[in-house]
């Protein structure tokens, strides 16, 4: 690990340079992190079980023409990626009412919404990532209007798919968090899936009892943090070897 060039650290994953240009190697920690930094801990396992689940699902959206980041897992803990320009936008999908849009708005967290609802925040962690509007985002260049327009669509296949996905596997996709790169492929700008999808970003319920298969279970002190992930890893039928 200490021979290559470290990119960038974040609170789950180390970027290293990649053996071509234009690719990154993504290193999965077991690190965990909440409530923007101010919670801290370890979830013995989750990067090697996030590391599985993100290449899956990864794979799975590509195969319905979801163009995103992720070439190939390289082992346990790292994937090789394409090398973007990330945009400074997190995109949440919420189908079920929980977590900060319960609060916000006093809903009972479980209510299903009238509609899927897509909301943006700006990553800066100085400002606890604001929500912001498309306004905003276009206002003040972080994505332009027609790479907000490719966003929006993208984050609502996404939804669809994996919404589907899961349910599949008696999982409800309660709301989930995407984050988007831009390529420079072919000779023009295109906008592709960037950082991972896993039990970090998603809030993952059992469709019969509503049990949080998700990092809810970190936040909120529930225990059994990692056989929660392991469960959503089993049963995507990926569980790693022991
Ligand atoms: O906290 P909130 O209800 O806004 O989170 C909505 C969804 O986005 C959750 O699935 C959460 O895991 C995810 N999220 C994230 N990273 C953030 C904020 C939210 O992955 N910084």
């Amino acid at each position: 690990m200490s021979r290559r060039r470290r990119i960038y650290e974040g609170k789950a994953k180390i970027l290293f340079e990649g053996p071509e240009p234009g690719t990154v190697i993504q290193y999965f920690k077991d690190d965990a992190t909440a409530f923007n930094n101010k919670k801290k801990g370890v979830i013995t396992g989750k990067g090697v079980l996030n590391n599985r689940i993100s290449e899956y699902l990864m794979t799975r959206l590509a195969e319905i023409g979801v163009p995103t980041h992720f070439i190939k897992r390289l082992n346990m803990r790292e994937q090789l990626v394409r090398q973007v320009e990330i945009i400074p936008i997190e995109v949440v999908v919420r189908n079920v009412a929980a977590g900060s849009l319960a609060t916000r708005l006093g809903l009972e967290e479980g209510e299903r919404l009238p509609r899927s609802i897509v909301e943006y925040y700006y990553k800066a962690d100085h400002l606890n990532d604001p929500m912001v509007t498309e306004e905003h985002i276009t206002a003040f260049g972080w994505a332009t209007i027609p790479e907000i327009d490719e966003i929006l669509n993208m984050s609502i296949r996404v939804n669809d798919f994996l919404s589907g996905l899961f349910l599949g596997i008696g999982l409800k996709l309660v709301d989930f968090k995407l984050e988007f790169g831009r390529v420079f492929d072919e000779d023009q700008d295109m906008i592709i899936l960037a950082d991972e999808i896993s039990p970090d970003n998603c809030r993952l319920w059992d469709v019969k009892t509503n049990e949080k298969l998700d990092k809810d279970r970190f936040r909120r002190d529930m225990g059994r943090v990692e056989e929660a992930y392991q469960e959503v890893a089993r049963r995507l039928g990926i569980l790693p070897e022991d």
